[in-house]
């Protein structure tokens, strides 16, 4: 506490504590993130968010069914994530046009991998399809970021 009142009898130790103070907040408020912003309610951003941990679960269902060679549950893993689970599309106008036709491939993709993963090859060709789709969460997520109003 000495060290406190020393500065606060100087005026000029003041302003340099208020400086520094300023500068160590810096990297807490200031995001070096430079993805696009999408800006929607709270509930799309769950929405969306939900949609996304779900496609999680069937990049796990594939690589784990793939490593069983268990076909079936192979495509059961990927429709899951298809064309039958996108998002409510009460959220759709938050959406940049972008974002909403790279969101359809992915689940297009997960629907086409479902159907293509059949007979002795189901294996790998569900590992090579889940390769060319990932390519797709990687580019979408290194694009935008979701932002509450
Ligand atoms: C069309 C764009 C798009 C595609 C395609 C996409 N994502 Fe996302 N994802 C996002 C955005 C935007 C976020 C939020 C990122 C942020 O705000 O930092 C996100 C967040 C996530 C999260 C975090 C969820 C949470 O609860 O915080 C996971 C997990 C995720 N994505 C998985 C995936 C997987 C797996 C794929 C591909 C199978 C995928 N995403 C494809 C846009 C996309």
């Amino acid at each position: 506490m000495d060290s406190v009142w020393r500065i606060v009898k100087h005026p000029s130790m003041v302003a340099v504590a208020l400086v520094a103070a300023t500068a160590c907040r810096a990297p807490e408020t200031q995001s070096t993130d430079t993805r696009t912003a999408i800006v929607l309610p709270a509930a799309g951003r769950d929405a969306v968010l939900a949609e996304m941990r779900a496609m999680l679960v069937s990049v796990n269902g594939v690589l784990s069914a793939a490593t069983h060679s268990d076909t079936a549950a192979i495509r059961q893993a990927a429709a899951a994530s298809g064309m039958a689970m996108a998002a409510d599309p009460t959220f759709e106008k938050y959406l940049p046009p972008e974002f909403l036709k790279l969101g359809l491939n992915t689940h297009q993709q997960w629907d086409s991998l479902a159907a293509a993963s059949r007979g002795p090859a189901a294996r790998d060709t569900a590992i090579a399809r889940l390769a060319r789709l990932t390519s797709n969460c990687d580019g979408c997520h290194a694009t935008y970021r979701l932002s509450v109003r």
